[in-house]
């Protein structure tokens, strides 16, 4: 038997126990072994067979890395009907999370037990996948057509009680989860209970009201974006409705098969990789000390301080939000109760939640409070001078040992550090906006930022549930960096004669969520004009800048004053194209002397997306970031790049980074040198026929 799965009888109930840390993932030596263990269980002496795995958690699915592989017999739907055709009661024993094909696995055993800790799930669509071993043929025969749209095209994990309710867990266990499961199959056996299965349940398709479907596949695709998965979801539920179970298990392999095959999951598979390998730091060892923190404090409660509150607090961190005064301490605090206020009228918290998260946040208006963190999070606008004078002040009153941190977006984290006697503590952490929902954590390294302190940001990155990815110290850090030349193209494209709609209906239909030409007028047209004030912009190229200074002089600061780019209606927030917008952009175009013409959905993504891949280029071979993945991981948890397309450095790659290399000469020929010049990394892996991916392999 395969060493990672384990058969033994005990009071004449086998068990089968399936070890393949770190989550028990099927890979082939698992099919392989529960497979034979199945051979065994058939011919011996068991009464019943237990199904039950060791380590953290039960089978959490498939093994994504075998997935774009040559296939490994045995397959699982071979396993799994093996399993369904015992001839004895076989019965899954869960804990942990068991997921697409783990909990695919447990739904083909006659009965399923689980501790009340355990939640169960079909993730796949997360992945750009459909759940390929008879999860869509199975969970509707059980739990319904409804409740199986909404498992399966959500992807979310359900707890074990309520799994328990839908009939997907026939019992729920106290205490130790492989004796109760040994009893539990003791009884079945006892009291002659019938081998169940599920694939014997008929759905009656009368139950189902009419346009069902038509409805369900409007409202998977205006959730996907663009993506495939959930439409073929549909697809799967319809044949569990309308065909005999192995057709519907047919027709499920065959759109996994495209699914697994398609690029969009390609992508999400990258994602769930590159997400995970941010968090490991190159060159710093597993065994790196880590500080204790056990209190908090942030420096401002504005609405990205007050944010930065919320995520210590909901992850049960005691913090102190320090302001200048009372009345600025009062309106932090209002902000923090409103945003509360919103995710307990969606059902997201309750009252209860809300009250303890709220006692977790203490105000205080002198820095004294603020002395005995462990970490310190200074978020106060973005002014170089203000905030050396903070670390300044923080040097002279925090404890030894505490992490000073700084939420800048572009400043030099190296100067701040350098305003204190202990640079070796201080960090950055650049949270987005808004800090409480935004997944992305960027966090800073300076120059003498000690190993511990980096380990210790990225351990309570993870543990305040944020993606955490590193950069060096550079202006604007990997994100906003690379961001630069994604808004200065967008807006030389109007005053080239694309109309604002144009360009952000066409980025969002690239998977976008919202155009960058909209983006602003959310952010507000405002604060770019404020910063364009407060800095020495001699030398800058005045186009990218010009229709914007034109809305502002003029009132219209974006959604905040019911104008920007466009009009926005006051009860919807739709927003409308606005001819004396359309004017104004001719206007400027023609002071610049840029002749207007047709501009293409190709150009428009091109001339876009390109300033990224070429600035993501330049941010690794100056070593900012550690790899391209990180770069993708960057833009897709913290820009809401398209998790389909798989970044901006993934996506080059599917392009072919020659055709990218070529197009970005070419608009460097057309639109100027400085803008468009190349990396010299795009430039060497062009002509040497690499990749990101296989650059990224190489370092290592
Ligand atoms: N295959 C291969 N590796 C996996 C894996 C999987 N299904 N799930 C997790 N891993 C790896 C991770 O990459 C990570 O590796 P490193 O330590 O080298 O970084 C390690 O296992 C631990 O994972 P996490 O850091 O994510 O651990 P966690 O405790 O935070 O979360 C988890 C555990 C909830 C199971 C989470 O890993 C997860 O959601 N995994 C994916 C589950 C999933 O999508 N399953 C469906 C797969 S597709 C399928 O099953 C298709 C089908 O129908 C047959």
């Amino acid at each position: 038997m395969s060493q990672a799965v384990s058969y033994s009888i005990r009071d004449k109930i086998g068990v089968i126990s399936v070890k393949n840390p770190p989550v028990n993932a099927l890979s082939q030596r698992v099919r392989e072994g529960i497979l034979d263990a199945i051979g065994k269980a058939r011919k011996d002496k068991s009464e019943a067979v237990v199904l039950c795995c060791e380590g953290r958690t039960f089978i959490a699915g498939a093994d994504i890395t075998e997935f774009g592989k040559p296939p490994m017999e045995p397959g699982l739907p071979e396993v799994l009907s093996a399993m369904e055709n015992l001839n004895k009661p076989i019965i899954a024993a869960i804990h942990g999370t068991a997921l697409g094909g783990g909990f695919e696995t447990a739904l083909a055993c006659h009965y399923r037990c689980a501790i009340a800790s355990a939640k169960v799930g079909l993730p796949e669509v997360k992945l750009g996948l459909l759940p390929g071993a008879g999860g869509t043929q199975r969970v509707p025969r059980i739990a319904g057509v409804r409740a199986a749209f909404d498992m399966i095209t959500s992807g979310n994990p359900i707890p074990a009680k309520i799994a328990h309710d839908m009939g997907l867990i026939n019992e729920i266990i106290e205490g130790d989860l492989v004796e109760g499961a040994i009893g539990y199959a003791r009884d079945l056996v006892d009291s002659g209970a019938p081998l169940k299965r599920i694939r014997d349940i008929n759905i009656d398709s009368a139950t189902i009201e009419p346009g069902f479907f038509e409805q369900a596949r409007k409202r998977a695709n205006a959730r996907a974006r663009g993506q495939i998965a959930p439409d073929r979801i549909v697809s799967c539920l319809e044949a569990a409705v309308e065909l005999p179970i192995d057709k519907g298990l047919e027709r499920e392999r065959e759109l996994f098969r495209e699914l697994v095959n398609s690029t969009e999951s390609a992508a999400m598979r990258h994602i769930f990789f590159a997400e995970r390998l941010a968090a490991k730091i190159k060159g710093l060892p597993r065994e790196t000390p880590v500080r204790e923190i056990k209190q908090a404090a942030i420096i401002g409660g504005g609405t990205m301080g007050g944010g930065i509150a919320m995520c210590f607090a909901n992850a049960g961190i005691p913090v102190v939000l320090l302001e200048i005064n009372e009345e600025a301490l009062d309106r932090g605090m209002k902000i923090i109760r409103k945003n509360y206020g919103i995710t307990v009228k969606r059902g997201k918290l309750t009252d209860a939640d809300v009250k303890k998260r709220m006692g977790l946040i203490t105000g205080a208006t002198d820095y004294a409070d603020i002395a005995g963190a462990d970490i310190v999070i200074e978020a106060v606008f973005e002014n170089l001078d203000l905030k050396k004078e903070i670390f300044a002040r923080l040097d002279a009153t925090c404890k030894p040992g505490a992490i000073l941190a700084t939420n800048t977006s572009y400043q030099d984290v190296d100067a701040i550090a350098a305003a204190t006697s202990r640079p070796q503590d201080v960090i950055g952490t650049h949270f987005f906006s808004p800090a409480n929902v935004m997944r992305l954590l960027e966090v800073v390294r300076g120059e003498k930022t000690a190993d511990d302190v980096l380990a210790t940001t990225m351990g309570l990155g993870k543990r305040i549930r944020k993606v955490c990815a590193l950069s060096g110290v550079c202006y604007g850090f990997i994100g906003n960096r690379m961001l630069t030349g994604y808004g200065r193209e967008a807006q030389l494209l109007l005053l080239e004669g694309c109309t604002p709609q144009q360009v952000d209906s066409t980025l969002e239909k690239f998977g976008m969520a919202m155009g960058p030409v909209a983006m602003g007028d959310l952010a507000g047209l405002d604060v770019g004009y404020k910063a364009r004030q407060s800095r020495n912009t001699e030398g800058d190229d005045p186009r990218p800048y010009a229709v914007s200074t034109r809305l502002v002089e003029s009132g219209r600061l974006g959604q905040k004053s019911g104008a920007g780019y466009y009009k926005y209606d006051s009860d919807t927030r739709a927003r409308n194209s606005d001819p004396e917008v359309e004017a104004i952009i001719r206007e400027e175009a023609e002071k610049f002397g840029i002749e207007q013409r047709e501009i293409s959905e190709e150009e428009i993504i091109a001339r876009c997306m390109y300033p990224l891949v070429n600035e993501g280029a330049k941010i690794l071979e100056e070593g900012i970031a550690q790899r391209a993945s990180d770069v993708d991981v960057v833009y897709v948890f913290g820009y809401a790049f398209p998790v389909a397309k798989g970044g901006p450095m993934f996506y080059a790659d599917q392009m072919g980074l020659k055709n990218v290399y070529e197009k970005v000469l070419e608009f460097q020929d057309k639109h100027g040198e400085k803008n468009w010049q190349p990396a010299n990394l795009l430039r060497e892996l062009a002509e040497s026929g690499g990749s990101f991916a296989a650059w990224d392999k190489q370092q290592g």
